[in-house]
């Protein structure tokens, strides 16, 4: 322990031009969105010195992990966790290991292990925990300012097995999820402060990033001047007593987002269904789950059908008439057919009604629709898919859903503040300005 205390001393000295002493900092990073594997990254800094680190935004992820293999992992900052320490036991590690390749980040004897996670493969591997320099720039809400050094941020190593399936150039995931080990709740514990973080995931359209803020309840401005933080809705957040990660952890719930979404309406008609489903059961099956690795929604098959039919018959109304289905979508328009707004094309909306009836996200075409290349000129698809029959989640909301709407993820209050989307306000999540001001570097 006297040598951790020893080198973060050091750490601290080294970096105190970035070290921001403000027991409420709040911090944002960028998000970009990778059009082939449709994830989303976000750009932290890590070691020392402070290299900027794309890793794939993973809401439900435990921990941080990046691909430690030989070569690749320079930093005078790292360090390992040794067995049977407090701090091995509580970042909930189960495991210890020992290393026959040369020493070096993610390889010693008696070294604490974790089991990170691949989601988009479903892939886990044992590797040694890392605790190294981590940090992410200030913002008053406005606009980026100096750097805040989170100065002994653990995280796992991986080896390359697990990076599979990641956009080029990415070699890590950054954990967001309600575990103690997550990005934002390490972030809030250094700084003291409370743990609510925002999103805001930018379209794949969009030239420029979206952003995360951290230990932040607001301001979060966007371009022109336009506080999403004072258009939010609030609805708890739901506890899954049962996580559904490839290594169990016993008596663990799960680190994923869960909302009590009651029933779905299209324009404004409920949309009729065992509702049961929407409830979790004491297995951890049902209910309502946001997942940044999920491309679009993907709804339980009975559930599935009777809102596309729902949909279908109130785009008829509408004067909308269904084409073949492409790709992994259903029900499909020919995009010709249908107007635009600037709300996206003018389809029916959909309402995710939550614990009161006025209380309820409404899903516009901007985030409804996919537009698909076909042959016989491009369609507007509905973008949600069949999860099949006895999915563990009923309703898993998609990445394509959560673009350009505001997501607060309040860990204080225990509750979710949604904005539906920002396009109603003139903005979108492309909009925060990241230009530096030249003056603090
Ligand atoms: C771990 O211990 C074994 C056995 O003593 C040794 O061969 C190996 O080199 C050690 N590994 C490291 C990374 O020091
Ligand atoms: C179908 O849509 C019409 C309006 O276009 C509506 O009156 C009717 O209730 C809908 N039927 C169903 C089953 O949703
Ligand atoms: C649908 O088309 C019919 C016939 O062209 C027209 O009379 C009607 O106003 C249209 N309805 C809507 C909602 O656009
Ligand atoms: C963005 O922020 C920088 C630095 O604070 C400022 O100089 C610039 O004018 C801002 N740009 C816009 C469009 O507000």
């Amino acid at each position: 322990m006297s040598f951790l205390h020893l080198s973060l001393f050091f750490f601290i000295f080294i970096f105190n031009r970035f070290t921001i002493i403000n027991s409420s900092t709040p911090f944002v990073a960028p998000i970009e969105t990778d059009e082939s594997t449709k994830l989303y990254t976000i750009s932290i800094f890590t070691k020392t010195p402070l290299q900027s680190t794309d890793l794939i935004l993973d809401l439900g992820g435990k921990f941080t992990w990046i691909d430690c293999a030989t070569g690749f992992y320079t930093s005078t900052t790292h360090h390992y966790i040794r067995c049977g320490t407090d701090l091995c036991d509580s970042i909930g590690s189960i495991a210890c290991s020992n290393c026959f390749r040369p020493s070096g980040p993610g390889c010693h004897n008696d070294s604490c292990a974790l089991f990170p996670e691949n989601p988009v493969i479903r892939n886990s591997v044992l590797a040694q925990a890392v605790v190294d320099s981590a940090a992410l720039t200030t913002t008053d809400g406005g606009s980026p300012g100096q750097l805040g050094v989170v100065p002994d941020f653990v995280m796992s190593c991986s080896d390359e097995s697990l990076i599979q399936g990641l956009p080029e150039g990415v070699y890590g995931l950054a954990g967001l999820g309600r575990s103690k080990t997550s990005l934002p709740a390490q972030v809030s514990s250094v700084y003291d402060s409370p743990n609510i973080f925002a999103l805001c995931l930018p379209n794949p359209s969009s030239t420029s990033p979206g952003s995360a803020f951290f230990n932040s309840a607001g301001p979060y401005y966007f371009s022109p001047g336009n506080d999403l933080s004072s258009h939010l809705f609030y609805t708890p957040l739901i506890l899954n007593p049962v996580g559904f990660t490839m290594i169990t952890y016993a008596t663990h719930p799960s680190d994923e987002y869960f909302i009590g979404v009651t029933s779905i309406a299209v324009n404004g008609k409920t949309v009729e269904f065992n509702h049961n489903l929407l409830k979790i059961n004491n297995d951890g099956f049902g209910g309502t789950r946001l997942s940044t690795v999920t491309p679009y929604t993907v709804l339980e098959s009975s559930i599935y059908r009777a809102f596309t039919k729902a949909f279908v018959n109130e785009s008829a109304g509408m004067n909308l008439t269904v084409t073949d289905p492409v790709d992994v979508f259903d029900v499909c328009y020919a995009e010709s057919d249908v107007l635009s707004t600037r709300l996206g094309p003018a389809v029916p909306t959909i309402d995710l009604v939550m614990h009161s009836d006025d209380v309820f996200w409404r899903i516009f075409g901007a985030n409804s629709m996919v537009k698909v290349a076909a042959e016989g000129g491009d369609r507007w698809c509905l973008g949600f898919v069949n999860g099949g029959d006895d999915p563990r989640t009923s309703v898993v909301i998609g990445g394509h859903q959560m673009e350009d709407n505001l997501l607060q993820f309040d860990l204080v209050s225990e509750r979710l503040g949604f904005s539906s989307s920002v396009l109603v306000h003139n903005t979108n999540c492309a909009s925060f300005n990241f230009s530096e001001d030249p003056t603090l570097r």
